[in-house]
């Protein structure tokens, strides 16, 4: 065997971590590759817990946080900073993840440098510019620069080739979110939050999730109203809201449901205790991608806080519906599974149609496949 490929992994923000780091643990474990870790730190405190989480130390850290930052700001911070590391450590090859600035930026430095791209969770499309924004173009930029696609789904497949992207350029893995969630995930699990071990049992849990930056503003207002009636018209219901540490995030929701009995603002949680609580939930109110993909795995209904999603899988499969941002429409949907058991049993259905755990198997596979270290193509995903 011939020297290793150098795989350089590179992200930044929460969701990047989590579906990245089961890639890692991955690559660090086969000897066909050397493996390092470049964090643009995008996000700071919510990367580092999942930093921690898996232990994974990163090999450079472009620490570019700051508060409030601009698109612009990220995207030539995260740009310069990542040629520097690319021109010092020469990778064969740079994983970026799906649609954030810093994947964006990540594709972008790669190219400049010459460098062959893999994208992870690749072909995630709504076909509205902006919706979600950036992430629609952050993704699609991407995915021209991309010289391996790694598509969760055969969904995403499809989008890629309407976009004329080859098909042997294109391998179906599932989605590594899988990969991690059964890693977390465990019957005994104990929060590391205190707090969460001492919910009232006779009480159902709503967990919310918002950030999108095109739900700041009017939107955010109008699903905070809604929570507050939630909570109000069912004397039954606890809602734990982690808030996201955008400041444009946190000012209206602590405005109107900080003091609320019965509503439970805290920070970010651990990805461990996050997942170890949805699946002790009763229903999901977000606007997170990642989460509309764990939930039904988990068999918890999602309202999904958005007009669009590039994730029609689960809507399709039932266990994810699209609610929209209007107050009215939160309220009766989220009352509507609360008051009527048929229709919520008929949402909270375990179905998995984004990976079986082997999403990070099935990547280094493929590279490895493609750089002639093995002869077999690995077979694409198939939801069971
Ligand atoms: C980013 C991604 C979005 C992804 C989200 C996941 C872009 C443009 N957006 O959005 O696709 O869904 O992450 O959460 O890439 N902050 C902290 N500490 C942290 C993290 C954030 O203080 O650990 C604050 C900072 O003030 C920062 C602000 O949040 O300026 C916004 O962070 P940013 O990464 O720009 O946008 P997100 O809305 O988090
Ligand atoms: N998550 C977490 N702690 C929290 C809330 C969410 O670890 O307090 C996890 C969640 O399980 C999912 C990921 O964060 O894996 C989603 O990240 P986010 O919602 O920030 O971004 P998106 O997926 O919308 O891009």
């Amino acid at each position: 065997m011939g020297n290793p490929l150098h795989a350089m992994v590179v992200f930044g923000t929460r969701p990047e971590a989590i579906k990245m780091a089961p890639l890692v643990l991955e690559l660090q474990r086969s000897a066909a590759f050397k493996t390092s870790v470049c964090v643009t730190a995008q996000h700071r405190e919510m990367l580092d817990q999942v930093l921690t989480l898996f232990s994974i130390k990163p090999d450079f850290d472009l620490n570019i946080m700051q508060s409030g930052q601009t698109l612009a700001e990220i995207t030539t911070r995260a740009l310069t900073g990542l040629e520097h590391v690319f021109r010092e450590a020469k990778p064969d090859l740079v994983f970026v993840h799906g649609d954030t600035t810093t994947t964006f930026a990540g594709a972008l430095a790669a190219y400049y440098s010459q460098i062959p791209v893999g994208h992870v969770e690749a072909g995630l499309r709504t076909g509205r510019k902006y919706a979600p924004f950036p992430e629609e173009l952050n993704r699609k930029l991407t995915g021209a620069i991309t010289d391996l696609h790694f598509a969760p789904t055969d969904t995403a497949r499809e989008n890629l080739l309407r976009e004329n992207i080859p098909a042997d350029d294109i391998f179906v893995t599932g989605n590594t979110v899988i990969d991690a969630l059964k890693v977390t995930v465990r019957p005994d699990y104990c929060f590391t939050r205190q707090e969460l071990n001492n919910l009232r049992k006779d009480r159902r849990l709503l967990l919310v999730e918002a950030h999108r930056r095109e739900n700041l503003g009017e939107p955010m207002e109008a699903i905070c109203r809604g929570l507050r009636r939630i909570v109000t018209d069912h004397p039954d219901i606890e809602i734990v809201f982690p808030v996201h540490k955008n400041p444009a995030v946190r000012e209206p929701v602590y405005r109107h449901l900080s003091g609320m009995e019965r509503v439970h603002l805290i920070e970010p949680l651990d990805v461990a205790d996050f997942h170890n609580l949805m699946q002790k939930c009763t229903l999901l109110l977000t606007d997170s991608g990642g989460v509309q993909e764990e939930a039904p795995a988990l068999g918890r209904p999602v309202l999904v806080l958005r007009e669009v999603t590039e994730r029609p899988e689960a809507v399709a499969a039932g266990t994810v519906a699209l609610v929209g941002v209007n107050e009215q429409q939160i309220v009766g949907s989220a009352s509507r599974l609360l008051n009527d058991q048929t229709a919520y049993l008929k949402m909270a259905t375990a179905v998995n149609p984004y990976g079986d755990g082997n999403a990070s198997a099935r990547i280094a596979a493929a590279v490895c496949w493609r750089y002639g270290l093995t002869d077999v193509r690995p077979a694409d995903y198939q939801p069971q």
